[in-house]
């Protein structure tokens, strides 16, 4: 008989809040470089300039959005005559939409529902930016997701343009990419390139000891002692290892302290790791295709169904055929959806020689994880 049976309102969790993934951690440890980065840059903007444009590159997990929105946390708190604007590109995807973020954090309230053309939303915030001699710092986070259809060149070009039209006002770029390989110049023109002339910000991935540090800081924050043996914590980092991504690590910690709690239990076991392992799957993987339109999830779904059964050759022209019966678009929007694709880290394409156009297409994660991700098991 199993001994110390939890009572049902008993809990293993001292603070749920903090092994969730969107937490703010207490302790942000092993960035105080890119951090003094970051402020270098901003720091013109302290004093009324205009602040350095930045890329910050560097795989899922390793703190980039976290580093932001911790420098704009001190701005809202310390430096009125600067105005952060965090805008997550997953979710908001069009110029218009840019642009309506940045006048709702300017104005602190939503422009009207409709019917407000982008230029005149434009003119109502540098009229604005201007009367209060405020300076724009706008974070593009993730803008791989911007690079199809030239979202990003448009957004960049009226951002970093604005003091051309509207003299005095000033703007500065924060854009993180989420891929060591990819460079976001050849989504641009020359002409937006040579204004935004981004600082890089390098986020290396997480040492095996980095990763244990971090997810015993929150161990410590969110558990109740004892509950998670160093055994079993030894076990979570070195699956969070196989993967870079910090998030793995610590939606096993939440999953695997759910399965102890579940069954009455108060300590978390190697097994319940083992468990959470195959619950967890990839959860930037996840995220990238939460945000991704319905059309483009049922493309990928289907790709990796064809991976699977052979059917459809990953080359680009049979997979565009094989693709038609149940995913059907002209060929130019499928190659737009692939360069999508790639951008987001989810495939690769080759060029293999002596076929022209012809391009190789791999998967970048196992296609039965890609499916389960698409919601189709
Ligand atoms: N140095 C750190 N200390 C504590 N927690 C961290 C640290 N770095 C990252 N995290 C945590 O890891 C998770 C992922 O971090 P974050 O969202 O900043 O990564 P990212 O680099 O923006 O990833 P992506 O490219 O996928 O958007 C968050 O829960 C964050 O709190
Ligand atoms: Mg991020």
């Amino acid at each position: 008989m199993r001994h110390n049976f939890l009572m049902s309102n008993e809990t293993l969790f001292r603070d749920l809040d903090v092994l969730d993934i969107d937490h703010m951690p207490e302790i942000f440890r092993f960035r105080d470089t890119q951090l003094r980065q970051i402020a270098e840059c901003i720091r013109p903007a302290i004093h009324g300039g205009r602040p350095l444009n930045m890329i910050l590159r560097g795989p899922p997990g390793t703190g980039k959005t976290t580093s932001v929105k911790r420098c704009f946390t001190e701005i809202e708190e310390a430096i009125p005559g600067i105005i952060p604007v965090f805008v997550n590109c997953q979710t908001v995807q069009t110029e218009y939409r840019v642009f309506r973020k940045i006048y709702a954090a300017v104005f602190r309230q939503k422009p009207p529902v409709s019917g407000v053309s982008v230029p005149s939303l434009i003119e109502a915030l540098c009229e604005e930016l201007i009367r209060r001699g405020a300076v724009l710092l706008i974070c593009l986070d993730d803008a791989n997701f911007l690079f199809h259809d030239h979202i990003l060149e448009r957004v960049l070009r009226s951002l970093l343009r604005l003091h051309e039209e509207y003299p005095g006002v000033k703007t500065g770029v924060i854009a993180t990419i989420n891929s060591p390989d990819i460079s976001i110049l050849p989504f641009l023109s020359p002409s937006v390139i040579s204004v935004f002339r981004p600082n890089e910000v390098i986020f290396p991935p997480y040492g095996e000891e980095e990763v244990r540090a971090i997810l015993h800081d929150r161990v410590r924050a969110g558990l109740y002692p004892d509950v998670l043996p160093s055994k079993v914590l030894d076990a979570i980092v070195q699956e969070t290892m196989r993967d870079t991504d910090l998030r793995v690590g610590i939606s096993l910690l939440h999953a695997a302290v759910r399965l102890a709690e579940s069954d009455g239990r108060k300590t978390v076991t190697g097994a319940d790791v083992r468990t959470a392992v195959l619950r967890v799957g990839h959860p930037h993987l996840k995220q990238v295709v939460r945000g991704l339109r319905e059309d483009e999830r049922r493309m990928l779904c289907r790709m990796a169904v064809l991976h699977q059964t052979g059917e459809g050759e990953m080359v680009s022209g049979k997979l565009y055929r094989a693709l038609q019966a149940e995913v059907p678009m002209c060929y130019t929007l499928f190659f737009e959806r692939l360069e999508k694709f790639r951008n987001l880290g989810l495939i690769e394409m080759f060029r293999p020689p002596y076929h022209g156009n012809t391009r190789q297409i791999v998967l970048r994660y196992d296609a039965g994880t890609v499916r389960e991700a698409c919601g189709v098991g």
